[in-house]
């Protein structure tokens, strides 16, 4: 698969009054063709400041990027005519309506009237924008809102999409429909890099994430493969007679899949690399020595346990704690 993103050693600092603050330490990055890439971290992580580098809007202090098959240093504006960038606060003119807010941003990206228009239109039917593309956008919902961004960030056909916690704020109704509209994006051949703070959205809706924290990427990954390299599946076996639990796990010690196990009241809770393959192997095994089962559970690791093995705190928690400068 081709890349779309690649960075390397990716920096960034802020000097304020209070010093300097190291907002992107070293970024390293690898966004591929058509992927919905998912950037997840808490609130100060460095997100934003690295999509901002890499949609030309901040200057690249020191490391490179290349995006969309030219470096941002050194050809910002071929960058820019194929990256769209939609921001945390969102973009547009809140007086005017929709409709004039996208034929305006074509009109900014070089296109004519006629053409603005009719992509204008184009947009208004493929994002469901029609009930209030001619309404002043001040008047508009949250989620109407965002989806009139993301329209705004794709007017000029981008190969590549930044989105800015696209759902932050939003109901889990308008979520759903917002998750929808991105992956819809995707299935039409744009490549889109989003950042966001919830564990869900990186999880369900990226094909790739990298997690962030403190300005560097601390893991990245199939939220699977993340998964998988931190911790291993939990599975919960309970057996229909409780003489029978120092025989399974007896049993059970000897499997090569079974990394480590726990006997608990009437249960057994077995360690396994991979759950889903390990469940019918272990069904096989303890029917076939006359242990009954009456119920087992598989329970993955979740990217919050990601998260906590790599940065040593809970990316929930971490979120709660910096919930102020958040619109929820
Ligand atoms: N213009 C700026 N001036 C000073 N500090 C900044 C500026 N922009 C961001 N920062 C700081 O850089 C860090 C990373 O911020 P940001 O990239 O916005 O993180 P995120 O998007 O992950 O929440 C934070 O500590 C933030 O306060
Ligand atoms: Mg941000």
């Amino acid at each position: 698969m081709k890349n779309v993103v690649t960075t390397t050693e990716l920096r960034k600092s802020f000097k304020s009054k209070k010093g300097v603050v190291e907002a992107v330490r070293g970024v390293e990055l690898h966004v591929g063709e058509g992927e919905i890439f998912g950037f997840l971290g808490p609130n100060g992580a460095g997100k934003t400041t690295t999509l901002r580098m890499l949609a030309t809007l901040l200057p690249i202090e020191s490391g490179e990027a290349m995006v969309a098959g030219f470096d941002v240093k050194k050809q910002p504006h071929e960058v820019r005519r194929r990256v769209g960038y939609v921001s945390q606060a969102g973009g547009g003119d809140r007086l005017s309506t929709g409709r004039e807010d996208l034929i305006l941003q074509g009109q900014l990206y070089g296109m004519s009237t006629t053409d603005a228009n009719a992509r204008a239109d184009e947009l208004i039917d493929d994002l469901d924008l029609g009930e209030f593309a001619g309404r002043r956008v001040v008047t508009y919902s949250g989620g109407q809102r965002r989806r009139l961004d993301v329209g705004l960030g794709i007017m000029h056909r981008p190969d590549v999409l930044f989105l800015d916690e696209p759902t932050t704020g939003l109901d889990p109704q308008n979520r759903a429909n917002l998750w929808e509209l991105i992956r819809q994006l995707s299935g039409s051949g744009t490549s889109i890099f989003l950042t966001t703070h919830y564990l869900d959205e990186a999880d369900v809706l990226s094909n790739r994430l990298a997690i962030m924290d403190h300005g560097l990427i601390v893991a990245e990954g199939t939220s699977r493969e993340l998964k998988q390299e931190i911790a291993a599946d939990s599975v919960v076996v309970s057996l229909k007679s409780d003489e029978g639990c120092s025989g399974a796990t007896e049993l059970l010690r000897q499997e090569s899949y079974v990394s480590h196990i726990t006997t608990e009241a009437d249960h057994l809770r077995l360690y396994v690399d991979d759950g889903v393959a390990a469940l019918p192997k272990l069904l096989r095994l303890l029917d076939g020595n006359g242990i009954g089962v009456r119920t087992i559970t598989l329970s993955e690791p979740t990217l919050d346990d990601v998260f906590l093995r790599h940065t040593g705190r809970s990316l929930h928690k971490a979120g709660m704690n910096q919930r102020n400068g958040d619109s929820e």
